[in-house]
């Protein structure tokens, strides 16, 4: 049975050291104080996390940001309180001798984001202590965006589970490195993209602040080198040769293994289905934001079906590849996560 909490019983578990699922408008996250020493061993032992993998904090304003890190430039601290509560993680100096340091595995900064959710923000002030929270999964998992999902991975090791229903943009935030000045680097994509920001800064009369993309930032950040998300279906990235449907694998010893399971099912755009009675849809390219949201949702259900392998339909991949949206950009980075092949 799930152990659904209340935003008071939360607060009452978070002050012994447990670990408590809460939702964000992104993904669940697994909060916990950042100042506890047992409360940050607790969720890297939970989610089997590297040890050198450091956690993002929470907090619900500038003013909380500001107790725990080194003042960042105007522009950043402008940019914070326009964005106010939204999905972006931003890389800050740690200040010396703060008390979460903890939370960082050694690094001398710190991601914070002020996530826009009501509950995670009513936690967050009722506890007045920052709370890290890495995305609701198991490592090498896909993020947890409902309470049912994270119960069946997490739901006997954690203390219980804030249900807020699914969570809405369903792709983890965008984090961006503020730390050299006059530059802003994505080091994640997410909703938030480069057109985004500059908008903001714009807004804030900033505009020669230079936005990087991360293709074009040599470090990103820690967790990308634990590259791949497994869900239990192993998804191969359809290959069309002619006529005759293949798939593509950088892995060539995984050829043989994918002939011999005889894939049947096909997942991708509604619009691409055709008459293929095996396809499962992930929704329309007309709405990237819709698929983006139900994106880790459809992964959680293909492992239900028991669907051991599957294709992405190539058609699918090259759209969601060739769209300039920031949301596509983030969509795609997942997908490259998730397929097999990588
Ligand atoms: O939307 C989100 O960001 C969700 C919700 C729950 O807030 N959280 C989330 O946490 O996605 P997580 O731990 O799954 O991803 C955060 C990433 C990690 O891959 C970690 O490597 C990176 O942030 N990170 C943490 N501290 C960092 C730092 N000081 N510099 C660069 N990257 C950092
Ligand atoms: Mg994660």
């Amino acid at each position: 049975m799930m152990n659904i909490l209340s935003v008071d019983q939360a607060v009452e578990l978070l002050l012994q050291n447990q670990i408590v699922a809460a939702p964000t408008e992104t993904v669940y996250g697994l909060f916990g104080c950042a100042n506890s020493r047992a409360a940050v061993d607790n969720v890297y032992r939970i989610k089997n996390r590297p040890a050198d993998n450091p956690l993002i904090c929470h907090f619900y304003s500038l003013d909380q940001i500001l107790e725990y890190v080194k003042a960042p430039p105007l522009y950043i601290c402008k940019l914070i309180e326009l964005v106010g509560p939204g999905p972006l993680t931003y890389v800050l100096n740690l200040k010396a001798n703060s008390p979460i340091f903890l939370a960082c595995a050694g690094f001398k900064t710190i991601c914070c984001r002020i996530p826009d959710n009501q509950l995670a923000l009513k936690l967050l002030k009722k506890i007045n202590i920052p709370l890290f929270g890495p995305s609701a999964n198991t490592s090498t998992k896909v993020s947890g965006v409902t309470a049912e999902m994270i119960d069946r991975d997490l739901g006997d090791k954690i203390a219980g589970i804030i249900d807020g229903g699914k969570a809405t943009i369903g792709l983890e935030s965008t984090i961006i490195d503020t730390t050299e000045f006059g530059k802003i680097k994505i080091l994640r994509p997410g909703a938030i993209g480069k057109i985004e920001l500059e908008t903001y800064l714009a807004q804030i009369s900033f505009s020669s602040i230079e936005v990087l993309e991360n293709e074009k930032v040599k470090n990103t950040i820690p967790g990308s080198k634990y590259r791949h998300y497994s869900p239990k279906t192993m998804i191969y990235l359809e290959e069309k040769v002619g006529s005759q449907i293949s798939f593509f694998t950088k892995k060539v010893a995984r050829r043989d293994e994918v002939f011999t399971k005889k894939i049947k099912t096909t997942i991708g755009f509604q619009e691409f289905q055709q008459n293929n009675e095996n396809y499962i849809s992930f929704g329309s390219y007309q709405d990237l934001v819709k698929v983006s949201a139900d994106f880790y949702l459809n992964l959680y259900k293909l492992d239900l079906q028991n669907i051991e392998t599957c294709f992405f339909d190539l058609e699918s991949y090259n759209r969601i590849q060739n769209s300039e949206l920031s949301v596509a950009k983030a969509l795609f980075n997942r997908l490259e996560k998730v397929l097999a092949h990588n």
